[in-house]
């Protein structure tokens, strides 16, 4: 039997998870209209406006500075490669995770018009990681099976599939204390942790070639991608915190702490990975810097879900702020050349 339900009902109804309307056995979240979360439509819209692909950035000045050993150190060159090393398979972690996982539990259609927008730019990412590779004529066995022979990638990478596996279960169903807990752990796993922890201070890295007039193409990829990172943190802690609003008894002490538990062992990989990244340092950044500015990431991170920060540092790269308001800095981009932006900016005032 066909039942059909009111604007009203299904608004009624709607819910980031379990906004499952009653007697709907069979629910699906086929229906847009009423908006609910108009926050959600936004970040889609300005996703939208914010569109770009790898290839419309040229890579000749990288190529020329690529081969020249006077302008790249050794210690450049290790950099580079481990952020690629991570990047190649990260985001398409993060993809799987999104898709397999969090997608189907998602209630709200709005949200999920978000969800489709990122796993989109999630492609795009994986596709300019790529573009770089070859580019640069980097060794493509030693890039793509890095995660696998580099320990300290392969201890984020683990951190974060290991989270996957229980929502992955084709008999996971959100619904009870139990799995709801876990399927919002899921999201503080890859929203405030995977894409908001793990990958900030690895893109100061890659912008601060920038900052040097070094790498230009890569840089200005990196430089996107952050943003597009940034747009994805924001929508998670949306998510996140929609969830703990309309379902307050997930708000409780054993979830408070075991979030505040993996964002210090977050921060701990990530020094372990800092010190393989750049044993010696480079310019301006060194394996401490790198490892305060993940612990400066993760305070703004907790305090962003209502928590306190967790651990006593400055923000050693106040730089990182000025690359990411991109709608602000038209001329910035001397190599762009086709323009998306219409006009969206996204509020990164207190993100780096
Ligand atoms: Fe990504
Ligand atoms: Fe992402």
């Amino acid at each position: 039997m066909i039942i059909k339900t009111s604007a009203a009902t299904r608004l009624a109804a709607r819910r980031m998870i379990n906004g499952i309307e009653e007697g709907d056995d069979d629910f699906n979240p086929f229906i847009l209209n009423p908006v609910k979360y108009n926050e959600a439509m936004e970040a889609y819209k300005t996703g939208n406006k914010n569109h770009w692909l790898p290839e419309e950035i040229q890579m000749q000045k990288d190529i020329e500075q690529w081969k020249d050993d006077d302008a790249i150190t050794n210690d450049e060159r290790r950099v580079v490669e481990v952020a690629l090393g991570y990047f190649t398979t990260a985001d398409s972690i993060v993809a799987n995770n999104l898709v397999l996982a969090i997608y189907k539990h998602i209630t709200a259609p709005e949200a999920r018009m978000f969800l489709l927008r990122q796993a989109f730019e999630e492609a795009i990412h994986t596709t300019s990681y790529q573009y770089i590779v070859e580019s640069l004529s980097l060794d493509e066995e030693k890039i793509f099976m890095m995660y696998k022979d580099c320990g300290e990638i392969w201890a984020k990478d683990e951190f974060s599939i290991s989270r996957t596996i229980d929502i992955l279960n084709p008999s996971f169903k959100t619904g009870t204390f139990e799995s709801d807990m876990k399927f919002l752990e899921n999201l503080v796993d890859f929203y405030v942790i995977t894409e908001g922890i793990f990958f900030y201070a690895t893109f100061a890295a890659m912008l601060s070639f920038r900052r040097r007039n070094l790498l230009p193409g890569t840089a200005e990829q990196f430089q996107y991608i952050t943003r597009d990172e940034s747009a994805h943190y924001q929508f998670g802690i949306f998510m996140i915190n929609t969830i703990l609003k309309e379902q307050p008894e997930l708000d409780n002490k054993e979830f408070r702490q075991n979030t505040l538990d993996k964002i210090i062992t977050a921060a701990k990989l990530e020094e372990d990975f800092a010190k393989h990244m750049m044993p010696r340092g480079i310019l301006s950044m060194s394996s401490d810097t790198f490892s305060d500015y993940t612990k400066h990431i993760a305070n703004l991170r907790l305090q962003a879900i209502n928590m306190k920060p967790a651990f006593n540092v400055k923000n050693p790269y106040p730089w990182m702020a000025e690359f990411l308001d991109m709608s602000r800095q038209k001329n910035f981009f001397e190599t762009r050349v086709t323009e998306y932006q219409t006009g969206g900016s996204l509020d990164m005032d207190s993100m780096f």
